[in-house]
Formats: structure tokens, sequence, C-alpha cells
């Protein structure tokens, strides 16, 4: 969801108002996802490397999301949405955030329209290295560690490969985003800063992909 900073300087507001309107943006596009029936919708919200911006805005964004969280969760699941996060959930994250969390994924668990997944304290290299060693602590032979083995010790077990990877205001990298799952996804850039991206956007993306042609490495 990058942009939300530049989004807010443009406008001469802080860059916490650029979170907010990122917010609803967010919510925009988990009804438009509903409307033409995505199942599977991750947003990334804090990555493992955004500990290193300066400690206030840290600290916002963590307050951030679990008021996020404590705003939207009713919401979310009033519109059948499976609430879900990934990502390292022990110190430094504060406790109180990971409550949140807990709170929201058992409130929505039961729901089958979207899941939405948060990408939080979310690293994919981070993600890959937590799967081998659950992994190497079941005890399995090093042989019979296949890809099988490792996506089944991914932080969310059932999430099926990326289809569609959208990257907002005018970044064109992967920036440790679903490493794995990634593999074979389709990357659309845009060049709009997230706050102004919505439910059209995500349209005008899918009829992106649907233009591409999916090989899989095959002919
Ligand atoms: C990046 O903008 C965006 C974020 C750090 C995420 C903000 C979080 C949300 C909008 C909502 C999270 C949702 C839930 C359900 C918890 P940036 O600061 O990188 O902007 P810039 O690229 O302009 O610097």
């Amino acid at each position: 969801m990058d942009g939300n900073g530049r989004w807010a300087k443009q406008r001469g507001l802080a860059r916490k108002d650029g979170h907010m309107a990122g917010e609803r943006a967010l919510s925009d596009v988990v009804e438009g996802a509903i409307e033409v029936g995505v199942k599977w919708l991750t947003a990334y919200a804090f990555s493992t490397e955004n500990w290193s911006r300066p400690t206030d805005e840290v600290e916002f964004l963590m307050q951030f999301n679990e008021d996020v969280i404590a705003r939207r969760s009713g919401e979310l699941h009033e519109q059948g949405v499976r609430l879900i996060f990934a990502g390292r959930r022990g110190f430094p994250v504060p406790e109180s955030v990971v409550a949140a969390m807990d709170k929201a994924m058992e409130l929505t668990v039961d729901n089958d329209r979207l899941t939405l997944t948060v990408a939080f304290n979310y690293g994919g290299r981070a993600e890959i290295v937590d799967a081998v060693r659950a992994l190497v602590r079941t005890g399995v032979g090093a042989d019979d560690i296949d890809e099988a083995a490792i996506r089944e010790h991914l932080y969310v077990r059932d999430m099926p490969d990326v289809d569609l990877m959208i990257r907002s205001s005018n970044e064109f990298r992967i920036s440790n985003f679903l490493l794995w799952q990634i593999a074979y996804g389709e990357l659309c850039f845009t060049e709009t800063l997230w706050p102004d991206f919505g439910r059209e956007n995500l349209f005008a993306a899918i009829r992106e992909y649907q233009g591409r042609q999916r090989r899989f490495g095959g002919r």
C-alpha cells in the first residue's frame, strides 16, 4: 500500500493523514474484491524492514494498525471477510497489537466470502526461514524436504499462489513480498498513490491480468 506518505506530502498534510486515507482505500478495494468474486486479497501493512523508520512513525503505525483492526473488524465480519495476519508476531510487536489481531482472527474465522490477509511485520525471506525452522523441528529428513513440505509451513498454510500482484505509487520492486507465493505471479505496476487507489483501479488491474498469457514455464 505504497504512497500514503507521498500523498499526504503533496497535500501539505501529515503522514498519518495519508495512512488514514490509505485505510479508506483498502476498505474500498475490499468491497470491490467481494463484488467481483476475488477470494484472496493480501495487503502489505508493515514489513520486517519498516522497523528502520523513525521511532515516532513506527510507534504511530503500531497504534494505527491496532486502531484500524478495532475500527474495521466488525464491518469486515459483516461483509463475510475472514481476516488473517501473516508475519512475525513476537517482540517488538506490542502485545496489544498481537491481542487485537488474535481477536479479529477469532471473530472472522468462519467467514468464507473473502480472505483478507494483512502482512504485518512480514518479510518474504523471514517467512521462508521460519517455515524451514518449523519443518526442521518436526524431525523431517533432508531428502523428505520438498516444495510441498515448505509450503505447508508458511504463515498461512492454505494461501494459494499469487495470481496478481499490484504495486502502487510508481515503485518497481517486489520488496520482500510473498516471495515464495509470487513465483509465477503476474505483476502490475501503477503510478496511482495508494490513497487514490480504489475498486476501479482494482478492476483495471484485473482486466490487465486477464489479457496476460500465463504459461508457468510451459509453452
Ligand atoms: C505505506 O505508506 C503504507 C503503510 C505503512 C500501511 C498503512 C496501513 C494501512 C493503510 C491499513 C492497515 C490495515 C489493517 C486492516 C490493519 P508509506 O509510508 O510507505 O508511503 P510512502 O511510500 O509515500 O512513503
